[in-house]
């Protein structure tokens, strides 16, 4: 696997943003390209797939990215990540309103099933005048985040849209797992969009690189998941993992507004790196509000400029 290879979950479903509508996806050009790259394990995984009038059954791979993502929250859940998110964002909604009036609204870009909106609904307790707001591409995750949040009767929405283009803008922009899978040229411009005149604050968490990361990917890729999708995109996403130097500089390169330097690279003091690490960025002003609303976790926070 390498870092050019496309992962299989970005080729069985091709939605135009600007539409919002679906384009077919043809079963045997996606298998020829990625035998023709090499990636044989990701032919097979497509393979597998029904097809309908010459294309990918849509019913299926919608099935199949719902499953998918059910199985990313096992990982979520077990990695602990709710608690992760809180730990940045809980400071920063502190901060924000002593600032400026309500209301705060935290927008979760490429939200999947919700796992991390319905969390911080849950057990975030960050108060009324705070708005949890997930968005995403895909209906079928929307769908069924919708249905997750639903049951347990979450103070959280979910909305199918560009979560950089919201009729009521975001505050605070946080992803999991998304960054990697936006390369060259795009990774710079999904950075640009934070500049918003509302925008103050974004967490983007995803996998932190190393020699021994694809091994532990692998592993908990198989303990834990169960699809051969999500084994192995799991696998795909720690080799396309971003170092803190890469995100630093792209998310320099296309913001001129913000503060930016990564949060939580290492277990405590050790020399040992976490699973994930964290892109940080908010405006200039706020980096003394902050950095006291983090707290003994201000140790945690790498160089800021
Ligand atoms: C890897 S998946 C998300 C995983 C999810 N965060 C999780 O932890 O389960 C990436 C998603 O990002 C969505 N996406 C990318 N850019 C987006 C944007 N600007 N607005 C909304 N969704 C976006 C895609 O539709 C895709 O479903």
């Amino acid at each position: 696997m390498r870092t050019t290879d496309p992962e299989v979950s970005d080729v069985i479903l091709d939605i135009d943003p600007q539409t919002m509508t679906r384009r077919p996806v043809s079963k045997q050009a996606a298998i020829a390209a990625f035998l023709a790259s090499g990636n044989h394990s990701a032919a097979r995984v497509v393979q597998r797939i029904p097809e309908r009038d010459g294309a990918l059954d849509p019913d299926y791979v919608d099935r199949l990215l719902v499953r998918v993502h059910t199985e990313m929250q096992w990982l979520a859940e077990e990695f602990q990540h709710g608690r992760r998110l809180r730990e940045l964002i809980g400071p920063m909604l502190r901060v924000l309103r002593e600032r400026r009036p309500p209301p705060y609204r935290v927008v979760d870009v490429g939200c999947g099933t919700g796992f991390a909106i319905r969390w911080l609904a849950a057990r975030g307790d960050f108060g009324p005048d705070v708005e949890l707001i997930g968005a995403d591409f895909n209906p079928e995750l929307i769908a069924e985040a919708r249905r997750l949040a639903s049951a347990e009767n979450l103070p959280c929405r979910f909305v199918l849209a560009d979560a950089f283009r919201l009729p009521e803008p975001g505050h605070i922009f946080v992803t999991t797992g998304v960054v990697h899978h936006f390369r060259g040229d795009a990774l710079r411009s999904f950075f640009a969009q934070h500049e918003q005149p509302e925008s103050q604050a974004f967490f983007h968490f995803d996998f932190q690189p190393g020699p021994l990361a694809p091994i532990g990917s692998r592993f908990w890729h198989w303990l834990r998941m169960r699809t051969a999708l999500a084994r192995h995109d799991g696998v795909l996403s720690a080799v396309r993992a971003y170092t803190a130097s890469e995100l630093t500089s792209a998310a320099r390169a296309g913001t001129s507004n913000f503060l930016i330097g990564m949060y939580g690279q290492k277990i405590w003091s050790t020399p040992l790196p976490r699973v994930f690490h964290t892109l940080v960025g908010f405006r200039p002003e706020l980096r003394e509000p902050f950095l006291h609303a983090l707290g003994v976790r201000a140790g945690r926070m790498g160089e800021l400029r």
